[in-house]
Parts: structure tokens; C-alpha cells; sequence
């Protein structure tokens, strides 16, 4: 059913984020008769740019952009519902003309004062613009609804998001704040949940008695492209861990959630994420490892070293790859660690939760050493080739007997046709329609940054390590695979 009568106001709507996600992922919405005729979308940018031009460029950017083949009419009813105003963002005279300008879009376009901004700026933004909306009125709810999509990065560590989270209470109640994370906009990631609590075979051993251990594994091939001076100053635990990889462990270790409502869900995800055992300043010599890509073949391309990309010091300490060990200490996951692993310039493209089930107690098969037992494996494969994927050991045909690996595969495209998307649908969806469960709330956030904290003191207190310290094109440092081997594993994609 299509959302309520709305406006999308986008500040920064000149950026990278509007043109290949947000405007690609509502007018896949309306492609789906899933946005109601009373909509529009404001884009607020500081540089001047009449209506006209501001069509004329969302209209050729849609054309690259569009995960979907462009329908002439549909895009034509889309285009009529953009507007736009110039503005900076911490100027007061950009509030009150948008205040004007949205009650003109209400009268034109019958939206109820309904208005959902979507922060898609640098977060010193983030603070300016929600106190700015609040002195306005543009923040109160009288019979309609105003929310606010907040993007990553949601603090820089522990303190500015507490402080971040603190600011903007004095502005809005919780139930209008959506702290977004991209990963939970992805299919195969609210699957974990469905996968887990909607099938009888899996959850009654979904935990220490039969999982040897969990690895998450987030490879990008990717470089840090043209954003060198964000990443200079975030590196892989801030850009990845604290958020996409911490939100792929909460929902593969949480516990059932009493019903699918945004709080509950959020409550177990904040269970888990306190019940993980707090690193010491020694867990995070021993159980923790950066590294920085030098140059190398990535895809057969050759890529330099990152000390020499645009807007990156020329002696940089910050890390393009991190591994880590993490235990949880609650009763379902005592004894089972948890590697997780992320990194750019790696050798493909990967993202995947792969669950190790214990060994069969006795060795019955006299020629096999336990080195070549097939290791049970569960593979929740959520970019690409979606899927999830058993492996197990079975008989190698002959007359002796010898065990081989052998899977059982459940591809996506296989199975459901749906359209390709941007991975943003549901998540503007589900607050157009004041549905939180996927996005984080603020003790979430705050959790995720404690967890990390640790770690980011001790690296920053330590000499700078001695970078590049992996090549392009490779798995990471040695340090990660030699983290797994102390413990008698080893990373299961790596070979
Ligand atoms: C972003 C990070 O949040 O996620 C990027 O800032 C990263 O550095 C990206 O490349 C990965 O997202 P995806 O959806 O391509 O896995």
C-alpha cells in the first residue's frame, strides 16, 4: 500500500548519495505504485540552480542511475513533484524559505505537512540543520509527522555520538529520529531473521554447543575511490565495523525478539551488543589487526599505494584493513569466538557470515585425519550471488572410503524474480510509514561505539604502525591470518 502524503526535503542533494541511491530508490517506489499521488522532494543545495535545471539534471542523472528501465510517464509525474531551493545549511534566511516553500508544495501538492528530511551531508552538519528545522517550527508534530534520516557516520567515537545524541533530543523525540545504516536496507541481511526464526531445523542449534566459531568477512575491491579526506579521518573500524559489520553480528547472534516491532528487535540488538566482552588494552594487542593496502593488482588493475591517493597523508597511519576476535558472553554464544574481518583493495568482492559447526565427536573414518574432516560450514552469502550455502562432507565415489567437500546451494535469483533496487527502497519506505525496526536507535549507536573504543585508544596511543603492510590484491596483513591460526582455524575465503 502506498506510504502517506509526504515531502522528502534532501539537504545535500547535489551529492554522489541523491543521484545513485535516493532518487534511483523512490522512483523505483512509484515503479511500485508504493509512494502516494500527494508526494514531492525538495532538494536543498547551497549552489543557485533554478527549478528547471534542477529537473533537467535529476532527469539526466536518472537515466545513469536507474536500476530499472525509466518509464517516460512515470518519470514524468515523478519530475513534476522536484523542487528546489538554494541555501546554506547554517544560514537562518535557508529556514524560513523553506518553510515558505513547503507550504506552497503542501497546497500544490496536497501533503498534509508531512515532511521527512534526509541528512544526506558531512556530519558537521548533521547538529546545524536539525536546530535550524526546530527554530523554525519545522520540527513540531501538530497532526502531521516530521522525521529525520540521519546518514553514517553517527559520531566519530563514543563521546560525539553521546553528545550528538544528546544535542539533538533537546530538537526531537526518539520515534522521529532514523539513524540510517545501509546494510539493513539489503535483502539478504533482514533474511538473516527470517532465516533464523522462521524455520524450525536451524535455531535449535544456533549456538555453543554446536557452532565451533563465526566469521564475518566484509572484502571490498574497491580503493577508498575519490573520498580520501573522509576516510583519512575514519579508516575501517569507524567506516565499517562499528556500524555494517556490528549490525551483520547483531542480527546473526541476537536473541528472538518478542515480535518484529521496531523496539523489540532494537532491545535484543542492544543486548547482544553489551553482552560483547569488553577488549582489554592486551585483547587489543593480541586480538585485534590493522592494516593499510600498498600498491598491488586488484582485478588486474593496478592500484597504488593508498599514501598516495588524493588527500591522503603521505605517512597515514589509518587503516584500510581490520581483523578482530570478539567473544560474547551470554549463554548461547560462551566459547564461540567471532572473527570479523573488512578491507579495501582486497582480492574480490565479498560479504558473508560463514558459521562453523563442531566436529563429529569420533573418528570413524580410519584413512581421514581430522585435518581432513570436511568442516560443516553455513554460509550466508549477502553480496554478491546472494545465497546461503551448506557445505558438508560426502563419500567420494570408489572403493575406499574418502570424504569430499559438497554443498547444497539456494541462490536468490534462482528462486524470486524481483527488480533490481538500490537497496534504499525499504528503508524510505519504512519511514514514510514510521516503521524504525531497521534503523538504529540511540543507545545502539552509543553500544556499537563502546564496543570499539578500546581499540581505537590503544592503536592511536601506539607508535604508527609500519604501513603498507599488505599489497593490494591480497587478503590483508599476515597478522589476520595468523590470528585465526593461534586458535587452530583459518578464514574460510582466503585461499
Ligand atoms: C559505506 C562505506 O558505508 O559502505 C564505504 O563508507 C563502503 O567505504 C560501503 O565502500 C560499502 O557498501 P556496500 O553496500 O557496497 O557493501
Amino acid at each position: 500500500r502506498p506510504a502517506n502524503p509526504c515531502v522528502i526535503v534532501i539537504f545535500g542533494a547535489a551529492g554522489d548519495l541523491t543521484k545513485r541511491k535516493l532518487i534511483p530508490a523512490l522512483y523505483n517506489l512509484a515503479r511500485s505504485n508504493l509512494l502516494p499521488n500527494e508526494f514531492a522532494i525538495v532538494g536543498v543545495i547551497r549552489a543557485p540552480m533554478s527549478n528547471e535545471d534542477f529537473r533537467i539534471q535529476m532527469s539526466r542523472d536518472i537515466e545513469e542511475f536507474s536500476t530499472n528501465d525509466i518509464d517516460p510517464q512515470l518519470w514524468q509525474w515523478f519530475e513534476k513533484r522536484l523542487y528546489y531551493l538554494a541555501g546554506d545549511f547554517q544560514d537562518t534566511q535557508t529556514y524560513s524559505q523553506l518553510k515558505e516553500l513547503l507550504m506552497q508544495v503542501d497546497r500544490e501538492c496536497s501533503t498534509q505537512g508531512n515532511y521527512l528530511y534526509y541528512l544526506a551531508t558531512a556530519p558537521n552538519f548533521f547538529c546545524d540543520i536539525i536546530w535550524q528545522l526546530g527554530s523554525v517550527g519545522l520540527t513540531q508534530e501538530d497532526g502531521s509527522w516530521r522525521r529525520v534520516i540521519i546518514e553514517k557516520p553517527f559520531g566519530h567515537d563514543l563521546e560525539s555520538a553521546r553528545a550528538l545524541n544528546k544535542n539533538i533530543s533537546t530538537i526531537l523525540k526518539e520515534s522521529q529520529i532514523y539513524r540510517i545504516d545501509h546494510y539493513l536496507g539489503k535483502e539478504t541481511v533482514q533474511n538473516i531473521l527470517v532465516f533464523r526464526f522462521g524455520n524450525g531445523l536451524f535455531e535449535p542449534i544456533w549456538n555453543h554447543r554446536y557452532i565451533d566459531h563465526v566469521q564475518i568477512t566484509v572484502g571490498e575491491t574497491v580503493g577508498v575511490e575519490r573520498r580520501g579526506g573522509y576516510y583519512e579521518g575514519a579508516g575501517a573500524i569507524r567506516d565499517m565495523v562499528q556500524n555494517h559489520i556490528f549490525q551483520l553480528l547483531a542480527m546473526m547472534a541476537m536473541e528472538p525478539p518478542v515480535s518484529f516491532e521496531a523496539d523489540a528487535v532494537r532491545d535484543e540488538k542492544s543486548k547482544l551488543l553489551k553482552a560483547i566482552q569488553p577488549l582489554t588494552p592486551q585483547d587489543v594487542l593480541t586480538h585485534t589487526i590493522r592494516g593499510q593496502y600498498g600498491e598491488g593488482i586488484v582485478k588486474g588493475e593496478h592500484i597504488p599505494n593508498y599514501r598516495l591517493e588524493p588527500r591522503v597523508a603521505p605517512d597515514s597511519g589509518t587503516e584500510t584493513f581490520a581483523a578482530l576476535k570478539l567473544m560474547i558472553d551470554n549463554w548461547r554464544w560462551a566459547d564461540v569466538p567471532f572473527y570479523l574481518r573488512t578491507g579495501k583493495c582486497l582480492p574480490q568482492r565479498v560479504t558473508e557470515i560463514a558459521i562453523q559447526f563442531k566436529r563429529v565427536p569420533s573418528l570413524l573414518f580410519h584413512e581421514t585425519s581430522v585435518d581432513q574432516l570436511v568442516p560443516n560450514f553455513l554460509v550466508i552469502r549477502i553480496q554478491p550471488n546472494e545465497g546461503i550455502s551448506l557445505q558438508f562432507g560426502a563419500k567420494v565415489p570408489g572403493p575406499t572410503v574418502r570424504m569430499g567437500a559438497v554443498d547444497m546451494d539456494f541462490a536468490y535469483t534462482d528462486y524470486f524474480n524481483s527488480t533490481p533496487s538500490t537497496g534504499y527502497e525499504t528503508l524510505l519506505y519504512d519511514c514514510m510509514i514510521g516503521d524504525a525496526t531497521l534503523f538504529q536507535r540511540s543507545d545502539n549507536v552509543e553500544l556499537g561505539w563502546k564496543v570499539v573504543s578500546p581499540i581505537l585508544d590503544v592503536w592511536k596511543a601506539l607508535p604508527p604502525r609500519d604501513f603498507p603492510n599488505y599489497a593490494a590484491g591480497t587478503w590483508g596483513p599476515k597478522d589476520a591470518d595468523e590470528l585465526l591460526q593461534r586458535d587452530g582455524r583459518q578464514w574460510r575465503t582466503s585461499t
